[in-house]
């Protein structure tokens, strides 16, 4: 009755941005992702018959009550899929600052779904689990497969889930995540997309996703990595673009972000192929090639204002673990 998981969180190369179906968390375009290795969230979960309401810990933070009530309705579908009505306690454990924009709700729900169902004992196949993450969290579905992930945005619940296109080993990029500010960021991306329909930069985006999505998967197969940073950072900055053009703007990139996304340029410049990403926060993503991590990262150390740098490689998804956290 009680089962542990680890899942990483996932950086998204082309970005997933706004709902075609809030409730179900269906997307309005396909994105790709890949798996980090230095952020995850390991989760334990217990369903005891002695317990008469669920409980929900993190260690070393604390959940608001919202994000508490989060995890409850994520339980419930896992167990009204499993047959179930015991309750559970869950504790869970962040490697990386939640809620900086590092995709903590992502490897929260990713751990979540795969721990819970265990817990029950009730298999899913993969395509299921990701189903299943996504009602928690959208980009959660992505860290359930390994390495590098598509998720399809489909047309109902069943047909919106994601897959593994590349393992993890499959090429050695690296994602030097460098964090700016730790604290919680002002807007969630859940309600952040809610107003995504106001951009008048959104119906180009959607446009153009198909044919990003398209090169992306060339890149991937050729492993030209030219190719595959510069529309990770076109996408990147056309996301950006639509959130700052919503009414109201929303504005994740402090002047520290916007001097490290200047950086990279520089660095590129210099002949150094290296790209960002940025999600809905202030943190940059950045991409290289495994050889070139280390000249990347001493130049990058050396900017003001950083809090923290976390090093990625490709990791695999979500998977059963056997140490618990109670
Ligand atoms: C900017 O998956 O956190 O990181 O489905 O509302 O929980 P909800 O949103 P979430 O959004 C992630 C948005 C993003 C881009 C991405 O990861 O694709």
């Amino acid at each position: 009755m009680k089962a542990s998981a680890k899942a990483p969180a996932n950086i998204a190369f082309i970005k997933y941005w706004g709902k075609a179906d809030e409730t179900l968390r269906l997307p309005l375009n396909d994105s790709l992702s890949m798996n980090l290795t230095g952020a995850h969230t390991i989760t334990t979960v217990e369903f005891d018959p002695a317990l008469i309401e669920d409980s929900v810990d993190i260690i070393g933070g604390e959940f608001s009550e919202h994000e508490k009530a989060r995890v409850i309705k994520g339980l419930t579908r896992i167990r009204e899929r499993a047959g179930s009505e015991l309750r559970a306690r869950v504790v869970t454990k962040n490697t990386f600052p939640k809620g900086a924009g590092s995709a903590a709700s992502a490897s929260g729900f990713a751990a979540l779904t795969m721990a819970g169902f265990a817990a029950l004992g009730t298999v899913l196949s993969e395509k299921e689990q990701t189903i299943f993450a996504r009602l928690g969290s959208g980009s959660a579905c992505r860290s359930i497969p390994d390495g590098f992930a598509v998720w399809e945005k489909g047309t109902d619940s069943q047909s919106s889930y994601a897959y593994s296109l590349h393992p993890a080993d499959y090429w050695d990029i690296r994602d030097i995540l460098v964090i700016v500010d730790k604290r919680m960021k002002k807007v969630s991306t859940t309600d952040g997309m809610e107003r995504v329909t106001t951009s008048p930069k959104l119906a180009a985006r959607l446009n153009a996703v198909p044919r990003r999505m398209a090169v992306i998967r060339e890149a991937l197969e050729k492993k030209d990595f030219a190719l595959f940073g510069s529309v990770t950072e076109e996408d990147c900055l056309d996301m950006h673009a639509v959130m700052q053009s919503q009414v109201p703007p929303l504005r994740y990139w402090s002047p520290v972000t916007q001097r490290i996304m200047a950086h990279v340029v520089r660095l590129r410049a210099e002949g150094i192929p290296v790209y960002f990403t940025i999600d809905a926060g202030p943190n940059v993503h950045i991409i290289c090639v495994g050889n070139d991590e280390p000249r990347v990262a001493e130049s990058v150390m050396k900017l003001p204002g950083i809090e923290e740098i976390i090093y990625n490689k490709p990791a695999r998804g979500a998977h059963i673990v056997s140490t618990h956290l109670f």
